[in-house]
């Protein structure tokens, strides 16, 4: 059995058949074609897969396709507006704050969603705002400095 779906993924809107037990990481990886929110865990440990539904950080692999009907999802590849990067990923840029990579979409998108909670973070309020979000390569205080650089140049 499929069910339409109908989710406007980062301003565009996307239409698919997907059967209802499909993630919704795995509707943007495999349907929606888009490879920047990662698989980690899959048990929503891991974060690698954090993208906004509707305004909110999520993890995708926590909830079905279907639970996205109608809504709005943004993921790491919607942040950049016209060649320009997003705040938070400059300052990951600027502050070296990724080694293989592969955490940092969730990690950006979470960040993203930690600054509009609270703009101006301490270290620690950083790293308690980022505890759902795991990097193997445990650069975690390159992460922490992004993310308040990411704040400083959010608030000029
Ligand atoms: S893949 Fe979703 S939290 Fe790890
Ligand atoms: S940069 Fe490799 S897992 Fe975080």
């Amino acid at each position: 059995m499929q069910q339409r779906i109908r989710v406007t993924i980062n301003g565009k809107p996307h239409e698919a058949d997907v059967e209802p037990r499909l993630l919704l990481i795995h509707y943007l990886r495999d349907v929606a074609g888009l490879k920047g929110p990662h698989i980690g865990c899959e048990t929503s440990i891991c974060g690698a897969c954090t993208v906004e539904l509707d305004g909110k950080a999520v993890k995708a692999c926590s909830m079905f396709a279907v639970q996205a009907d109608g809504r709005e999802v943004l993921t790491v590849e919607g942040l950049a507006a016209n060649g320009t990067l997003h705040p938070v990923q400059e300052a990951f840029w600027n502050e070296h704050a990724l080694q293989c990579g592969y955490c940092t979409p969730g990690m950006i998108m979470a960040a993203k969603q930690l600054l509009a909670r609270n703009p101006n973070p301490t270290d620690s309020e950083v790293r308690r705002g980022l505890e759902g979000n795991l990097c193997r390569c445990t650069g975690y205080q390159h992460i922490v400095n992004a993310v308040r650089a990411a704040a400083s140049g959010m608030g000029d």
